[in-house]
Formats: C-alpha cells, sequence, structure tokens
C-alpha cells in the first residue's frame, strides 16, 4: 500500500502518552507504538542475565542478544523478550529504576531507532501512533503530524499515584521526579520542537485529551490534502 501516516508523539512520564497514543490509533485504524516499553524491555533483560546496566559496554555488548518483539496492533498490545512475555515485568519499579541508566547510552539509542523506523515503515495498518521522549525530535522528525503532550508536574504525580495505589505518593512523586530529570539530560521531551504541537492534557479528562489529538491529527491531514 502506500506510505503509513506517521503521528509523533512525545512527553514526560505521566502526561497520558502510552494511554492517550493507543486510544488515539484505535480510533483512527492505526497502529500504536510504545517505543518507552523497548527500553523497559532491554533493562528487564539485562537484569535477568546480571548485566549492571551502569556499564555501557556491557549493555552495548548485549544489543546483539537482546531478541525483543512488541505488539502493535493497539487491541493486541503485548511486549516479549524472546519467549517470555514480560508485558507486566517491564513495569516493575525495579525496571523503572534503571531504565534511565540504558536509554542515555547512544549506541542503545541508535539501536532502538533503527528498529522503531523499521516498524514504522513496515506497519500494515495505515498509519502508526508512535510515543517516547525523542519521538517528534529523532525517530520521526519529518513526521506529518507531530504532538507534545504535557501535563503539569502536580496533574502527573496525581495519576501516577493512583495507578500505583501500593507505593505512597511522596515516594512515586519523587520517582517520577528523578527520572524525568535523569531522562531530560539526554533529549529534550519538556519543549516543544519547532513544528512540533502542544497539547497540554493538565485540566483534560482521558476522553478529552483524546479527543484533541485526535483533532491535531485530522487538522494535520486535512491541511496536507491527505
Ligand atoms: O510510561 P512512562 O512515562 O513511565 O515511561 P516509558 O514511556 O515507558 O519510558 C520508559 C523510559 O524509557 C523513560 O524513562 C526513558 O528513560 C526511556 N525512553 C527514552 O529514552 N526514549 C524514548 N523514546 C522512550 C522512552
Ligand atoms: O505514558 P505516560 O507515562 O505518559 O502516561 P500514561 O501511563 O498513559 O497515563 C498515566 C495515567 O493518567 C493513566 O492512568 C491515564 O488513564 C491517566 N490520564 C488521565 O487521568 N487524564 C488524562 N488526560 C490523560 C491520562
Amino acid at each position: 500500500g502506500s506510505t503509513p501516516v506517521i503521528v509523533a508523539i512525545d512527553g514526560p512520564a505521566g502526561s497520558g502518552k502510552s494511554s492517550v497514543s493507543r486510544a488515539v490509533a484505535k480510533a483512527l485504524g492505526f497502529a500504536y507504538l510504545d517505543t518507552g516499553a523497548s527500553y523497559r524491555a532491554l533493562s528487564w533483560h539485562l537484569m535477568v542475565r546480571g548485566i549492571d546496566a551502569a556499564q555501557a559496554s556491557d549493555v552495548v555488548a548485549e544489543l546483539p542478544n537482546f531478541d525483543f518483539r512488541i505488539g502493535t496492533d493497539p487491541d493486541d498490545y503485548y511486549v516479549r523478550v524472546g519467549s517470555a512475555d514480560v508485558t507486566e515485568a517491564i513495569r516493575e519499579p525495579r525496571v523503572t529504576g534503571v531504565v534511565s541508566l540504558v536509554a542515555r547510552i547512544p549506541e542503545v539509542r541508535r539501536w532502538l531507532n533503527e528498529r522503531f523506523r523499521m516498524i514504522m515503515a513496515g506497519t500494515p495498518f495505515d498509519g502508526i501512533v508512535a510515543e517516547g521522549r525523542d519521538i517528534t525530535t529523532v525517530v520521526a522528525p519529518d513526521a506529518p503530524v507531530r504532538i507534545l503532550l504535557t501535563a503539569t508536574e502536580d496533574a502527573r504525580m496525581a495519576r501516577r499515584s493512583k495507578e500505583l495505589t501500593s507505593e505512597s505518593a511522596a515516594a512515586v512523586g519523587e520517582a517520577l521526579r528523578s527520572r524525568d530529570k535523569a531522562d531530560s539530560r539526554v533529549v529534550d521531551f519538556m519543549n516543544a520542537a519547532d513544528g512540533v504541537t502542544t497539547v497540554d492534557s493538565t485540566d483534560l479528562d482521558f476522553e478529552q485529551t483524546v479527543s484533541a489529538v485526535v483533532e491535531v491529527v485530522q487538522t494535520a491531514r486535512t491541511s496536507h490534502g491527505g
């Protein structure tokens, strides 16, 4: 068929990227690519192999053994490493705690970005919603639709602590802040790059955020004559 429409979405933790992107993909009949899940899957893999994520050369040497698959059908989302289904395991705090160390290694980013571009180009869907931290700037800077999804730190922390009832809100907030800080040193996802549309979800509920993003996509497609 024709070239898939790429919708690139970036933003900090808790801005609603994953949940909103998946719903937007469903609404548009597009595929959904969760790039953060790949960084998490690599972190999980290293943990299982007993490799220290802080040792960049050890991590890079392990890349050829990292066999991951990610479901891009929004109705069939999964993450696998080898034969293990890690969809749930990659959300565990012990994974979240090391993922920024893995994500700061340039060779890791280049290696994963190549795979993301292959997944996007090869999708059987009419388009693909890809979300992460550097999709609008590095992975797909030429995408016809580029969105920065933001929300105040308070709103993002409140959403996260609602999800993780076993952890105290303060601990969740601190973990989220330090992860965003570490990630921000590697790629800028707090400021919209040139041509990127900001959607601030602070005062929007989930459905309103999905509608706002779908509207940005429709507007961009209309103005591109597509
Ligand atoms: O969903 P949440 O905001 O918790 O994070 P995620 O999207 O699952 O991403 C997990 C981690 O992967 C981030 O904290 C970053 O360290 C890294 N990441 C990245 O560096 N670049 C991306 N495009 C996506 C994620
Ligand atoms: O992927 P990211 O870390 O950016 O966020 P997420 O995991 O998709 O969203 C975090 C939580 O916020 C989810 O439970 C969403 O349903 C919720 N959310 C919300 O309450 N209001 C919004 N406008 C957007 C998301």
